[in-house]
């Protein structure tokens, strides 16, 4: 909030002055308050209308402005023009959220990290709707709403449960590996800038000449990834709730702005039929020895938000939003994306939820889309359908950003992923608990399981756990086995 020497004259929201910020208008010191006191009516109802519905997920964030400079020449593998030529600087907007929790969660409980960015490109918006982790629990969209709810309250008691957790995890293998980085201190970040943060999904890029690739992009924190224990993350839950979002604002009001180096993996358009892994499943990674990531910039937030409802709240990303030379995969989490975040940001913050300025784009706009609820930025009058014999805009397939690939006509069905010769739901995650983890790293990790599966989980339920975790690592299995002995006896 700032100071003003001389206050300015409080109006109503027509801009009328207003006469007290005190009394309502009444009869007398002790008669009734009169109906026509208008501008007391308006901040009730006002402030009966202040909220919009929370996200359904990630209700829980904070945000930052910043910029993205690209560092290295990509024009090989995209013409994205916003990574067009080394040097360049695009305007961008971050959210970082946690997912399970609603708004007034605390920040520092176990749970995956959103990591949302918008680009404010020439070309219209990029939206990079991403998470702190490289894969998800469930690799089809019809599964999503499921494991939300598994994750958010029962409908008796309205507390959450770890019994239901681990039920659908056990019951939905291809969890496997998500679960097991979030059980490690990888779901306590220390702090929002001590995160990477990755776009989960292939995406697909196309270059000047025409040549497709398959990529994955990773922004990794130059602050150097830091997480809590569990013990730490639980102590910071009981003194400050705030934590995350407090420190991110605090640091760039110090004038410490947290940096992320923009690194891709990139694979050839003809590798993805005979790669080891399907490529386009978003429970696996691709192994950096396969597709060794290559720099492409850093993304630095350096301005924090003014006004946190107008630029965070109001904030709204869509893995929709792509701009020429980038494009989608066959990965059908991201398909089913595609549709849902359009369509709960109409729900959520209403119809022309794009003209809000944290949502508009730097890029002129010329749609045949109009009116509506709130709608104040019109084209005059622009024919208002196409074609048109009146000089109304015309769509330019050259600029435009379909990017296609071949699909093999085959019959309408429900389908499993295609098994490439090295799927199956447990690999990854043993190699990340065998090969990248450290001692302690997997101590925690088995403690932390322990600690979860322990907590009103049931004793059929925990042998599940047992299961699922023999099935990552024997050695893990076992650990687990015995620490859930010697914990507390399940309910
Ligand atoms: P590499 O050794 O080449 O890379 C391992 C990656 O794991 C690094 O990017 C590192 O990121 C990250 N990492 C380190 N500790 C943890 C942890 N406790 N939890 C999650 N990630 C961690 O191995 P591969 O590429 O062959 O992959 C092996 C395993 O590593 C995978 O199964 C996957 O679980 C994990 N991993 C792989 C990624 C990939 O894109 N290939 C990305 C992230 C994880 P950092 O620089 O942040 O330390
Ligand atoms: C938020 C749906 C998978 C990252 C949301 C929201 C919905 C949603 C409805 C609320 C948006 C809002 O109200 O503004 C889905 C569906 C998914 C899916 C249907 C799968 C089919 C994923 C995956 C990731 C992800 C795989 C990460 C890789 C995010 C992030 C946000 C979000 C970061 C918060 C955006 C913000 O900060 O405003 N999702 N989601 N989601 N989702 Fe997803």
């Amino acid at each position: 909030m700032t100071d003003a020497p001389t206050p300015p004259t409080t109006t109503t929201d027509s801009g009328i002055p207003a006469t007290s910020d005190e009394y309502s208008l009444t009869v007398g010191p002790a008669g009734p308050i009169a109906l026509h006191d208008a501008y007391v009516v308006q901040k009730m109802q006002q402030f009966n209308r202040e909220r919009t519905p929370e996200r359904v997920v990630h209700a829980k964030g904070t945000g930052a402005h910043g910029y993205f400079e690209v560092t290295d020449d990509v024009s090989w593998f995209t013409k994205a023009a916003f990574l067009g030529e080394v040097g360049k600087r695009t305007e961008m907007f971050a959210r970082f959220s946690t997912v399970a929790g609603e708004q007034g969660y605390a920040d520092t409980v176990r749970d995956p990290r959103g990591f949302a960015l918008k680009f404010y490109t020439e070309e219209g918006n990029f939206d990079m709707v991403g998470n702190n982790t490289p894969v998800f629990f469930v690799r089809d969209p019809s599964k999503f709403q499921d494991f939300i709810r598994s994750q958010k309250r029962l409908p008796d008691t309205g507390l959450r449960d770890n019994n239901m957790q681990w039920d659908f995890w056990t019951l939905s293998p291809e969890s496997a590996h998500q679960v097991t980085i979030l059980m490690s201190d990888r779901g306590t970040p220390k702090s929002l800038r001590t995160m990477n943060g990755y776009s989960s999904h292939t995406y697909s890029t196309i270059n000047a000449a025409g040549e497709k690739f398959w990529v994955k992009w990773h922004f990794k924190t130059e602050q150097g990834p830091e997480n809590f224990t569990d013990a730490d993350a639980k102590a910071m839950t009981a003194t400050d709730p705030d934590y995350h979002r407090r420190d991110l604002r605090a640091a760039i009001d110090r004038g410490e702005h947290p940096v992320w180096r923009l690194e891709m993996q990139v694979m050839p358009f003809a590798d993805a039929a005979k790669y080891r892994f399907n490529p386009f499943d978003l429970t696996k990674v691709w192994p950096h020895e396969d597709y060794p990531p290559v720099q492409v910039g850093r993304m630095v937030l350096d301005r924090n938000p003014e006004n946190f409802f107008a630029e965070v709240e109001q904030s709204s990303f869509s893995p929709a939003n792509l701009v020429p030379g980038v494009g989608l995969s066959p990965d059908r989490m991201l398909m089913g994306r595609v549709f849902s975040y359009h369509d709960t940001h109409l729900h959520r913050i209403g119809t022309n939820y794009q003209q809000l300025p944290i949502n508009a784009p730097k890029a002129e706009v010329h749609t045949y889309s109009k009116d509506g609820a709130m709608a104040y930025k019109h084209s005059g009058a622009q024919p208002v359908y196409a074609p048109n014999s009146f000089g109304g805009p015309v769509a330019d397939p050259q600029r435009g950003a379909d990017l296609t690939w071949w699909v093999e006509s085959g019959e309408l069905g429900r389908y499993a992923y295609e098994k490439h010769s090295e799927d199956d739901d447990f690999g990854q995650a043993g190699s990340l608990y065998r090969n990248v983890m450290d001692d302690t790293d997997r101590e925690h990790l088995a403690a932390n399981i322990v600690g979860h599966a322990s907590d009103g989980v049931t004793s059929e339920m925990q042998q599940r756990v047992i299961e699922y975790w023999t099935l990552v690592d024997a050695g893990l299995g076992k650990k687990v086995a015995d620490g859930l002995r010697a914990a507390a006896p399940a309910v």
